[in-house]
């Protein structure tokens, strides 16, 4: 008999191949020859499994914000030993255009969206004419973006969305879907469903991050200066970086930081450490954080603040 807890622990390891961190990634991602098709906000993964497990020879995707989704989702693929399909733990809105490349995906999927219903939520709604011009070009000539949606208010808000833009798009009424955890939830409860099918449109794709991370060499530090820079925040250009404190090491210090490009926050460390004859501040290693331009700027700005006569 096996094991039940060797049986859990195994699989839950063998279901992290399955997720991939594109902070350690060269990105937009090279893709193979082939069809490569996307899910958005997959939840437990049931859809995007069984879409990977009928078409073996195509490429599958998935994003999605909860970290517990994306586990669950990984295990489903250890059942299935799901070969072509790849996931991404994080926002769409952010991920989505720094990973693909224009004209890379023939298919982009998002069954069940958050409608964030009240006024005050629009800003978190992901189809946004932002995120539209953002993601349309990512698609291949003929390659569609489907949503479907159970909210009749976000349903036109994303019609009006397009026609304002000038996309092609088709809609229609239909029958909930059976094959997700909220298409049967809102099937259960008599609720009706809209989908609608986008065609590809060229926009200029805006993507934040780029490999190269500035290092700043510095002949000599105020330290004065650094316990002050560690309580400042400065925004700039539809940047915003705030200092969070400072941690003293052995001749190095390391300075916490929150830096946030439009919407996008991440949080890391800058370390300050002297090295020979001069002192360096660069991103500390090892914390998962993409090379946007509020992350260089913040090193650039420590530089300039803390440097020494
Ligand atoms: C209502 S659930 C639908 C789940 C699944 N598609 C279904 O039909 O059962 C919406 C899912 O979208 C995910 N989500 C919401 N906003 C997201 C974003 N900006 N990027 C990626 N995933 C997101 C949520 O974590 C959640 O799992």
């Amino acid at each position: 008999m096996q094991n039940y807890t060797d049986f859990k622990v195994s699989k839950s390891i063998r279901s992290l191949k399955y997720i991939s961190f594109a902070e350690f990634m060269e990105m937009p991602i090279k893709l193979e020859e082939g069809r490569h098709i996307l899910e958005i906000g997959f939840g437990n993964g049931e859809m995007l499994t069984r879409m990977a497990r009928s078409r073996r020879s195509d490429h599958f995707w998935g994003i999605e914000n909860s970290e517990i989704s994306c586990i669950k989702a990984a295990k489903r693929a250890v059942d299935f030993d799901l070969r072509n399909l790849k996931i991404f733990h994080g926002d769409a809105k952010f991920l989505l255009p720094e990973l693909f490349e224009d004209h890379s995906l023939d298919l982009i999927l998002s069954f069940y969206p958050l409608p964030w219903p009240k006024h005050s939520q629009e800003g978190k709604r992901l189809f946004s004419k932002p995120f539209f011009k953002n993601v349309l070009g990512l698609l291949k000539e003929d390659g569609k973006l489907v949503i479907v949606t159970d909210d009749k208010d976000y349903f036109e808000w994303i019609s009006q969305n397009l026609k304002e833009l000038g996309v092609t798009f088709f809609q229609r009424q239909i029958k909930p879907l059976r094959t997700t955890k909220y298409g049967r939830k809102w099937k259960e409860l008599g609720r009706s469903s809209w989908s609608l099918v986008i065609k590809s449109m060229k926009f200029n794709t805006e993507r934040m991050v780029d490999g190269k991370m500035p290092h700043v060499h510095l002949k000599k530090i105020d330290l004065s200066k650094l316990e002050k820079i560690s309580n400042e925040k400065f925004s700039e250009d539809g940047m915003v970086i705030q200092f969070r404190g400072l941690f003293k090491g052995n001749n190095e210090y390391l300075l916490k930081a929150v830096a946030v490009d439009q919407e996008f926050v991440q949080t890391y460390y800058i370390i300050i450490k002297s090295a020979q004859d001069e002192w360096l501040a660069r991103l500390d290693e090892g914390i998962r954080v993409f090379k946007t331009p509020a992350i260089k700027k913040s090193i650039d700005i420590v530089g300039r603040y803390i440097a020494g006569d």
